[in-house]
């Protein structure tokens, strides 16, 4: 039919030459999704037994990156989120209700704490905390409607390595899940499903993204129950992650292994040095013996990440040690990490419930891509202004 160029606008019949091939991943955005037949149209959110139904479930640059996290965890199927926390609270808003238990370490990441008091005590649900070396110990703080247990390993600041198969185990008797926040190994360096975890999720913002300039989660279930749970609330939360997003995260994975290997080396020659120190107390850096639960990193991990942190001699007062961190030069200071920048974080954690105490002697060391001498002379010069 003859068109009028309004309608040309909409719905063009230029022509474009067809066979392109290139090594990246398109990016295809979308919020409807065409449908051949009046009789075909669906709501269903399982795109992978339906065909593609609406953007919010997902366009095909979501599901490639989805799938590419399944493949590398070894899961049955992955989700993609806005954000690691997003993540986060999907998998509690999909997997408990009013008067189930969820037990959480203390070391947890503090919004996942916080989302836990917040909210889910207000919808009802039981949250108890447990100490993040519990082990097997664990069974004590378990009551008869405990459902779903937490484990972050290692946990966010204090980096507690946890016994993830010991803790499965006696979660798995009483008949609850275990799930994980595995940013730390970037999904890679330890084998969550092996270990006996149930559903695991990472803040893709971190190693996968790897260059702080997106936000994006990732949550992958060992079965099919797992995944029709998650799918069905997914779709009345209605968190849609961007397929641009995605494929900077789906570039982000093809550079990941070197980026990894580069900063492990980096941080534990950094760990190793700042060991020796004698302005630091203690080094909690998961492969170093005077780590909480490094026998389980020994025993359950295949490599090591760039985030750690350092604790300081008790005769440093809180100005003192803020001023170290002020005095960094390469390092910067700012939340979120894994990027190619290093970054460093004072905390306090004076008045934390479950924490050791460390009071306001802590501080997180992200390690980036810099020349690994010159992070050693930024700490070096920022140590000496201590004296
Ligand atoms: C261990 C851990 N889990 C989850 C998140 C949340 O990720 P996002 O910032 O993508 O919401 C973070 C962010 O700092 C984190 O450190």
């Amino acid at each position: 039919m003859a068109k009028n160029w309004k309608t040309k606008l909409i719905h063009s019949d230029a022509k474009i030459p067809a066979g392109f091939r290139s090594l990246a991943v398109g990016v295809q955005r979308a919020s409807t999704v065409l449908f051949p037949n009046a009789a075909s149209v669906k709501d269903d959110w399982d795109q992978y037994e339906v065909g593609y139904t609406y953007g919010l479930y997902g366009t095909p640059t979501t599901l490639e990156l989805a799938a590419r996290i399944c493949e590398l965890e070894g899961g049955f199927r992955t989700l993609i989120t806005p954000g690691g926390q997003c993540a986060i609270s999907l998998i509690n808003l999909a997997f408990l209700k009013a008067g189930d238990r969820v037990l959480i370490p203390e070391s947890v990441y503090t919004p996942n704490r916080k989302f836990a008091v917040n909210v889910l005590r207000r919808f009802g649900v039981d949250v108890g905390f447990y100490p993040p070396e519990a082990g097997a110990q664990i069974q004590s703080s378990f009551r008869p409607n405990t459902r779903v247990v937490w484990c972050e390993s290692p946990g966010s600041i204090t980096m507690e390595v946890q016994d993830v198969p010991a803790i499965a185990e006696v979660a798995h008797r009483a008949g609850a899940m275990v799930v994980m926040d595995n940013t730390w190994s970037a999904g890679v360096y330890f084998d969550a499903f092996a270990h006996g975890v149930d559903v695991t999720m990472q803040a893709l913002t971190k190693y996968v993204g790897g260059h702080s300039d997106l936000l994006l989660g990732s949550i992958t279930t060992r079965d099919d129950k797992a995944w029709r749970q998650l799918g069905a609330t997914h779709q009345l939360v209605g968190c849609a992650a961007s397929p641009d997003d995605c494929s900077l995260a789906l570039r982000g994975l093809k550079t990941m292994a070197v980026r990894l290997k580069a900063i492990e080396d980096a941080a534990m020659t950094l760990a190793l040095w700042l060991s020796e120190r004698p302005e630091v107390e203690r080094v909690l850096h998961p492969a170093l013996a005077t780590c909480p639960g490094h026998e389980f990193w020994t025993r359950d991990f295949e490599g090591s990440t760039g985030v750690f942190s350092i604790v300081f001699q008790p005769r440093f007062s809180k100005a003192q040690v803020q001023g170290f961190v002020d005095k960094l030069e390469l390092f910067k200071i700012g939340y979120s990490w894994a990027g190619v920048t290093s970054l460093a974080v004072a905390y306090d954690f004076q008045a934390a419930r479950g924490r050791p105490n460390y009071g306001h002697r802590i501080v997180r060391l992200n390690i980036g891509l810099e020349d690994v001498r010159d992070l050693q002379e930024d700490l070096s010069q920022a140590l000496d202004a201590l004296a």
